[in-house]
């Protein structure tokens, strides 16, 4: 039996986590065991218990409760307590997801004890080392024996740092294996799209008229903590809320929450709360998430995941970001980076809001991702034991 220890942390992680978790049960349990390790990084309900609810995760068999710090101590707690788990629980490998603090710290607790590393959701590159999520993401990568990406340019940005798909058996920290896989995201959305219609009721708790509304999420520390950038974007949202007539539902992380008072000044801040049309209301569940991504009219944010969720649900979206990783919706012409330019937003929003001539080919997989990760880390094991 393999033993897999999963690190999660921040809630794009758990969600991802789910996709792998629900293969291993249906398909592997008589290959893999996995056990799960939480950071503690997110902790309020809607930012974690929630998704193990709904999304039927195993409850994790540890907790570091290492909650909200600065990135070094928080990174550094994280560590420290991997580490131990580690050492207890012998797994034959440890696998990480995406770009947070709890994946960077899951990648040096390991590597430096010489357990191999599986990165979910390797090679994909902003460009900009500004981003905490660079930093880790590179760091992760160049710790990994098992790299898998979603995009052929994930494997290109891999390929261009000295990483091979050629490496041959067997596979080491040093001799790394590199896959293009699909995205487990997309698992993800296409199996619980349908639930999601059943069990969720947002639009009607909202007063949300199916494709009448726009969808909105910001909480990039590069916009909530930079009073300008966050200026700009409200402005915008304001303004096309009000032009145009149409409601702009934003479920705002508690980062982007906290610092509205703060970074707004308190002409805007008043403005937006006169605003009827923008509704702005706190984190919401997966299910409500995809029945509100799949039923807008167009999707506003500087989330990762929510980009990519916009593509899966064939929505035009609108980046609050310098730059992305998914640079395939970008050039599909679906998706449109603005920044957090109020004139660049507008006139985005003038280009994508109900257009009709969109096209969404395929870019991230068949929705099998997850089961194809699984049979390649039993590959692996059993290679490694002949
Ligand atoms: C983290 C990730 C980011 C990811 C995001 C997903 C890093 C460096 N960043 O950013 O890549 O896109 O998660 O959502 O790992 N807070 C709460 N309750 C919670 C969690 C956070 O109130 O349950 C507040 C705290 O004030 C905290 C702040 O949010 O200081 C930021 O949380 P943190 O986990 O440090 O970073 P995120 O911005 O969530
Ligand atoms: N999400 C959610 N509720 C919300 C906002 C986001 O369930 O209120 C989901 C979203 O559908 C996606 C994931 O969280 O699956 C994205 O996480 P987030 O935007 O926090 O981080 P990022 O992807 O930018 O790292």
């Amino acid at each position: 039996m393999i033993k897999l220890l999963t690190i999660v942390g921040a809630r794009p992680q758990i969600i991802k986590a789910a996709a792998l978790s629900r293969a291993i049960k249906t398909n592997f349990s008589g290959q893999i065991k996995e056990y799960i390790l939480h950071t503690g990084q997110h902790y309020d309900q809607n930012m974690s218990q929630v998704f193990f609810d709904e999304l039927n995760i195993p409850k994790p068999d540890f907790n570091l409760n290492v909650g909200s710090a600065t990135h070094g101590a928080q990174t550094a707690r994280m560590i420290e307590g991997i580490e131990e788990k580690l050492v207890q629980l012998k797994p034959d490998f440890l696998i990480v997801y995406g770009d947070t603090n709890s994946t960077l710290a899951g990648a040096i607790a390991a590597s430096k004890i010489h357990i191999p590393i599986i990165h979910i959701e390797a090679g994909l590159r902003s460009f900009n080392k500004t981003m905490p999520e660079e930093i880790n993401r590179i760091m992760c990568d160049h710790a990994s024996t098992m790299l898998f990406s979603p995009t052929q340019t994930g494997i290109n940005n891999l390929i261009n740092e000295g990483f091979s798909t050629t490496n041959r058996l067997p596979f080491t920290i040093d001799n790394p294996a590199v896959f293009h896989c699909g995205d487990v995201m997309y698992d993800n959305s296409l199996y619980f799209a349908e639930i999601a219609e059943e069990k969720s009721t947002i639009l009607q708790q909202n007063k949300l008229e199916k494709g009448a509304y726009i969808l909105g999420t910001i909480h990039r520390d590069h916009n909530t903590d930079n009073p300008q950038r966050l200026s700009s974007i409200f402005e915008a949202l304001d303004k096309i809320a009000s032009d145009n007539q149409v409601d702009v539902f934003l479920p705002l992380h508690p980062r982007t929450s906290k610092l509205l008072h703060k970074n707004l000044d308190t002409d805007l801040l008043s403005r937006i709360k006169a605003n009827e049309r923008l509704k702005i209301v706190g984190p919401v569940s997966f299910l409500d998430m995809i029945q509100l991504e799949k039923n807008t009219a167009l999707i506003m944010t500087d989330s990762g995941g929510v980009q990519k969720e916009a593509y899966f649900f064939r929505k035009p979206c609108i980046i609050l970001r310098p730059q992305t990783e998914w640079v395939e919706i970008v050039e599909n012409g679906t998706a449109i980076v603005a920044d957090a330019d109020k004139q660049k937003i507008e006139l985005a929003f003038q280009k994508l809001y109900k257009n009709e001539d969109l096209t969404f080919s395929p870019v991230f997989g068949d929705g099998s991702a997850s089961e194809f990760i699984c049979e390649q880390i039993i590959n692996l094991k059993y290679k490694f034991d002949q």
